[in-house]
């Protein structure tokens, strides 16, 4: 007899492949890359030296890590021909918009976008990953009318993507703050967008299709925008004293609270533990605290509501906070997350390379079949 198809909707708990990159214990709040926790990367390390830990599977050596931070460097300023195209697109263009079609674009400017080589994929993985903070600060100071600001050579990847936002050499805890953010956002095990470029890379396409995807994916609001819909809920409510009529009426009418919950981890989320902890010193540190307060008494007030359920805080309940108080339009939130992410879609990409098998899932047919062609002439309507 035949076996009962079984259809794996939304492929929850489908494993696709053998990992060594991200472990994550969704129960006991645990979060690995390669074996290292994120409380210590959060820490120790930088997100070059973690996007380098991540792509190649350990800890840079000092020479290393100056060669890898040398190759991004080097590529974070952008040809003229893509700045020219960047200036082309329309001011009221979604960033993340903006982000997939320029790094789409990339391959255009490489002369050989495509190669099979590992280290070849890698140097162009690198090549986007330098590129992606200059094309999402570019596009915001065009569409803001001003000028795009060059990067320096001078500073590590998060402190010239503010000095490349705001024209400003960043404060060094703001970029400090920035930097454990990327290292926060870097890696997360087989999530959609880290499926979708998996599906790309089985397919043999080079490294610009398989970063667009990953991108593509993650522009979906289920998926890359939350943390954007949580800041919205902290400025609407706007004082910690709503804070408990909000969450009351909120969970009253079934609706869910923005940073709140999580496929995989039902404890804390480890990530937000970090981000809060730094979202505190930054709101004290510029002396704004209100917004800050405001989610902190959101928090708390849905915990009490929610005690008892598997529903704590997820990282995005403090991402917007941080990143609303280090002056990064909201709508650039999602692209900064991608910019982050290209280490950890760039690790899983090679990973499935280096044992590939095309990814092809079957569809169940429940459709007909053997219909008699009907000429158009023929048809009614
Ligand atoms: N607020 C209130 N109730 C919630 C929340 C929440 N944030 N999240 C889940 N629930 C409730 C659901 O209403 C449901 O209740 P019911 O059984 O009475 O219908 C129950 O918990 C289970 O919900 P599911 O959606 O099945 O749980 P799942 O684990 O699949 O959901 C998800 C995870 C989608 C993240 C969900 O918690 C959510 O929508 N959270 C808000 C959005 C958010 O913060 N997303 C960011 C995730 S982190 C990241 O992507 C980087």
């Amino acid at each position: 007899m035949k076996e009962p198809v079984v259809i794996h909707k939304g492929l929850d708990n489908v494993y696709v492949k053998e990992s060594k990159i991200c472990f994550i214990d969704g129960e006991a709040s645990k979060l690995f890359y390669r074996g290292y926790s994120i409380e210590d990367l959060a820490e120790h390390s930088t997100f070059e030296e973690t996007a380098y830990l991540l792509i190649y599977g350990s800890l840079p050596s000092k020479q290393q890590l100056k060669d890898f931070e040398n190759r991004i460097q080097s590529n974070r300023s952008l040809e003229p021909e893509l700045l020219q195209l960047i200036r082309s697109f329309p001011i009221t263009s979604d960033p993340m918009d903006v982000l997939r079609t320029a790094v789409s674009a990339l391959a255009l400017y490489d002369p050989q976008p495509t190669t099979e080589k590992i280290e070849e994929r890698i140097d162009k993985a690198v090549r986007i990953l330098g590129k992606a903070p200059t094309i999402i600060a570019a596009f915001d100071r065009l569409r803001n009318r001003k000028e795009p600001v060059p990067p320096r050579p001078d500073l590590g990847h998060a402190a010239d993507f503010l000095q490349m936002l705001t024209g400003e050499t960043p404060d060094s805890y703001d970029a400090h703050v920035m930097d454990v953010a990327l290292i926060l956002h870097a890696e997360h095990e087989m999530n959609a967008s880290t499926f979708s470029c998996t599906v790309t890379a089985s397919t043999l396409a080079d490294m610009y299709s398989i970063i667009t995807s990953g991108i593509g994916t993650l522009r979906g609001p289920l998926h890359g925008g939350a943390n954007e819909a949580a800041l919205r809920t902290v400025m609407e409510v706007g004082d910690p004293a709503r804070a408990e009529d909000y969450v009351t009426k909120a969970l009253g009418e079934k609706k869910r609270i923005m940073g709140f919950g999580h496929r995989v981890y039902k404890t804390w989320d480890p990530r937000y533990v970090i981000l809060k902890k730094l979202g505190a010193e930054l709101a004290s540190r510029k002396g704004e605290t209100k917004l800050f307060d405001t989610a902190v008494a959101i928090e708390q007030s849905a915990l009490r509501h929610l005690a008892g359920s598997p529903i704590f805080p997820n990282v995005d309940s403090y991402s917007g906070v941080v990143f609303h108080t280090l002056r990064i339009p909201t709508d650039l939130f999602t692209p900064v997350f991608a910019m982050s992410r290209i280490a950890g879609w760039t690790a899983h990409a090679i990973e499935y390379l280096e044992a590939n098998r095309l990814i092809r899932p079957k569809a169940l047919y429940v459709g007909q079949t053997s219909l008699p062609y009907i000429a158009l002439d023929s048809r009614a309507g």
